[in-house]
């Protein structure tokens, strides 16, 4: 290792090689601290060559690589192994947004540019880049395309997948593939593009992408609404589809057992709704044209939802700063979820038309198979993108109750995610939390699909090994 350490520190400035204990701390424990693993280097390139350099030692060496972003992820995809040989490539020095390309309505961005950093930079030149995700002022955009993230924006402008025009690509090989062209049709045979969107590392480095842009709508409203079912807040939200079509930008679900956790760790964060509504919906309309137009939308499309019975109650933000108290407080659930402690999470997709009876009997199973737990139930409602989390029983210790219950109670969500056609994975990825269960999930043809790839990309298995797939 001290041989490799010293071929590395002449294709890297040796100050950007970390080596000792206290220098690799930072980049060796997950967010949810779910997963610490050893490094026996960070390594933190500025520019495409340095990566393809240290891609090629780490090959000739057969050193594994574990690339890294914000480390925000929720699946331990970013986190090193134990073995102490792997080493973490951490992309914080790549962070530049290279061009903004005005006529085209792209950006080029590095890969370890932070996400808030491209919003901004987009809107200074009067453009909305729409990606948005609770950790957004950490996470960088070549983790949000290795892991195709997800957000609050789906619904309206797509993941991460659908906002990417290019790619620059470091292969296993250390070959730097230029696919960085910002063009909206390109049938040039297989789509490598979407073969590293979402390949969480394992298939190539991503070092630099072409992003799309769309023009800064001029006027936004945000409403929170109550609902007494799952089912009324599916019909609320086709007859907003329907009526608002491409104004509706956010649909977002919070329960009333979500909210009361948010509560208890931010107790500025408490729900404006009346008599604590079983389902509190979050609803964001943008227009690019007029400032009145929308408002009055909504003003009409709520009156017939008061009218039709689907809400009981309705507050719409009167300024910027009510509406951005509103998204806190539904970004606020993960932070809240980790104030209590570990949690068992679930992101999962179900159709719209099956959520329903999902979450009746989900609910019901888990309620009386596992007495008193938390049903931490939010999510991306529109996308049918529920963040399905089961905490403990209160008062009962997190790690002890994990350790007994995490197998089954996994084993109940994803029977009845597969009941219901949906995925297991509808935003975070798999990373080292899923790899066993994506075999079950994708089936065999196509999980040998998967691995063949994997074979064929990363012959020496030493980009990311042991996440997503094992060959
Ligand atoms: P990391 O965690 O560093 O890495 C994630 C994966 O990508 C790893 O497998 C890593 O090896 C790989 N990777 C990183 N950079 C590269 C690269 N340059 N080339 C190749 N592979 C790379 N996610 C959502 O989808 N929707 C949400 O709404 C959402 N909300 C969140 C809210 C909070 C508070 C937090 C903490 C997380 C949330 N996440 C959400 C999860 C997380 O932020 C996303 O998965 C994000 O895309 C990860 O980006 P990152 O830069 O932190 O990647
Ligand atoms: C979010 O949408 O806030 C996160 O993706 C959900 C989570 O914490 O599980
Ligand atoms: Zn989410």
């Amino acid at each position: 290792m001290k041989n490799f350490i010293n071929q590395l520190s002449v294709v890297l400035d040796p100050k950007y090689i970390l080596i000792t204990d206290e220098d690799k701390a930072p980049y060796l424990t997950d967010w949810r601290k779910r997963y610490t693993g050893k490094a026996s280097a960070v390594l933190l390139p500025s520019n495409s060559s340095e990566v393809s350099n240290i891609v090629k030692l780490c090959a000739q060496n057969q050193i594994s690589i574990v690339p890294q972003g914000g480390h925000t992820g929720f699946c331990g995809g970013a986190t090193p192994d134990n073995s102490g040989n792997q080493v973490i490539l951490n992309f914080k020095r790549m962070n530049q947004v290279r061009e903004i390309d005005v006529a085209n309505q792209t950006m080029t961005l590095e890969a370890g540019c932070i996400l808030q950093t491209a919003q901004e930079k987009a809107a200074e030149q009067g453009f909305l880049f729409p990606l948005s995700l609770g950790a957004e002022g950490s996470c960088m955009i070549g983790g949000n395309l290795a892991t195709n993230a997800g957000g609050t924006n789906v619904l309206r402008y797509g993941n991460a997948r659908d906002l990417c025009l290019g790619l620059e690509v470091v292969t296993a090989k250390g070959e730097i593939w230029n696919g960085l062209k910002g063009l909206r049709k390109d049938n040039t045979g297989y789509d490598l593009r979407d073969l590293f969107v979402g390949s969480e590392g394992t298939l190539g480095i991503i070092t630099a992408a072409v992003m799309k842009l769309y023009p800064l709508p001029i006027s936004q409203w945000t409403t929170l609404v109550a609902c007494e079912s799952v089912s009324s807040s599916i019909a609320l939200l086709n007859l907003f589809q329907r009526r608002a079509t491409s104004l509706l930008t956010g649909f977002e679900m919070m329960t009333q057992e979500s909210l009361e956790l948010n509560e208890k760790h931010f107790p500025q964060m408490a729900n404006p709704l009346q008599g604590k509504p079983p389902f509190t919906i979050l609803i964001e309309l943008s227009d690019h044209e007029s400032e009145n137009h929308v408002r009055q939308l909504l003003e009409v499309i709520l009156e017939e939802a008061f009218e039709s019975k689907l809400i009981n109650d309705a507050v719409i933000a009167s300024n910027l700063s009510q509406a951005n108290a509103f998204w806190h407080m539904r970004e606020h659930i993960t932070l809240a979820q980790a104030e209590e402690g570990a949690n068992l999470k679930h992101d999962i997709t179900i159709p719209l038309s099956s959520l329903d009876s999902f979450i009746e009997e989900t609910d019901a199973l888990m309620r009386s198979q596992y007495p008193g737990v938390r049903i931490i139930n939010f999510g991306h409602l529109g996308d049918g993108n529920l963040h399905y989390n089961i905490a403990p029983p209160p008062g009962v210790d997190a790690k002890i109750f994990n350790e007994s219950y995490e197998k089954p109670i996994h084993e109940l969500v994803y029977a009845q995610v597969e009941r219901c056609n949906g995925s297991i994975s509808a935003e975070h990825g798999v990373g080292q939390l899923k790899l066993d269960g994506l075999r079950a999930h994708k089936g065999e043809v196509a999980h040998d699909l998967m691995r063949a790839l994997k074979r064929a990309l990363d012959p020496q298995n030493i980009l990311n090994p042991h996440k997503v797939v094992s060959i």
